[in-house]
């Protein structure tokens, strides 16, 4: 998403005035983010909009996240490398990047953020900006829970929940590609994509119950919850 508003000196942004569930985003223009010398600017070509978005406007989120309206919003980037700091050895002017910036650092509906380099990574030139702008929130959740603190392993039995949900297709992906047996919940519409996407077992969650259905399992990766609308 590149911006049609041109608000050059300034970058044009949509901010969270004040937190709520009907709040809707606004369109502001704000001074260009400031560079620390450890930072790159980046000028975004596409914002992922996740789930943690929304519990965040909502305000679901203030007693971690203490964010102080108004503030720009956004988690995951795809853009391009427009400065550098004086210390940043990993990027330079012109490079295609990708991130889920860091918290108190967030603002991804902006046409310009400034991200920390060790929040960065190039993006792989088989993917456009629209996908890798996808990927971070959730591709960072589904590698932490299965290979940083489950060590999937080759031939291990893993269940992920919801698995056509935005961290379920990554986890199911990123186990097979571990080489474990993937069970997965999900609704009769999405099980023959969950299939397509590597799942061995899917289990309809509106008319089966896992619990009696599954059994030792090596990780479970519980990532539905009391779903409320975002
Ligand atoms: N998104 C992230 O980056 C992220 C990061 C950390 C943690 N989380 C947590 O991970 C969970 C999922 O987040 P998400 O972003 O992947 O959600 P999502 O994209 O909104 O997907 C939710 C999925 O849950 C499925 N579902 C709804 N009720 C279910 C049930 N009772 N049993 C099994 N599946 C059910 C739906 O499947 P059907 O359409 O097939 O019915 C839907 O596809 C949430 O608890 C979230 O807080 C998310």
């Amino acid at each position: 998403m590149v911006l049609a508003i041109p608000c050059y000196p300034h970058s044009c942004a949509f901010i969270v005035k004040s937190y709520g569930k009907k709040e809707k985003l606004q369109l502001a223009e704000l001074p260009e983010p400031v560079v620390k010398e450890n930072e790159v600017l980046v000028q975004i070509h596409s914002a992922g909009v996740n789930l943690l978005d929304s519990l965040i406007r909502n305000g679901d989120f203030k007693l971690f996240l203490p964010y102080k309206p108004p503030f720009v919003n956004g988690h995951d980037v795809a853009g391009v490398v427009t400065k550098v700091g004086s210390k940043v050895s990993r990027f330079k002017i012109g490079d295609e990047v990708y991130s889920r910036v860091g918290d108190y650092r967030i603002g991804t509906f902006a046409e310009y953020i400034a991200v920390n380099e060790g929040d960065l990574a190039l993006k792989p030139q088989n993917l456009s900006m629209d996908e890798a702008a996808s990927i971070p929130l959730v591709g960072l959740t589904a590698w932490q829970a299965l290979v940083e603190i489950g060590n999937v392993k080759k031939g291990q039995k893993v269940f992920i929940q919801a698995g056509s949900g935005g961290v379920g297709t990554f986890a199911i992906q990123l186990a097979k590609h571990l080489g474990a047996y993937v069970a997965t919940t999900t609704s009769a519409t999405n099980a023959d994509w969950v299939k397509k996407l590597g799942a061995d077992l899917v289990v309809d969650y509106k008319t089966e119950d896992f619990e009696t259905l599954l059994k030792d399992y090596d990780l479970v990766l519980h990532s539905n919850r009391e779903y409320q609308n975002p």
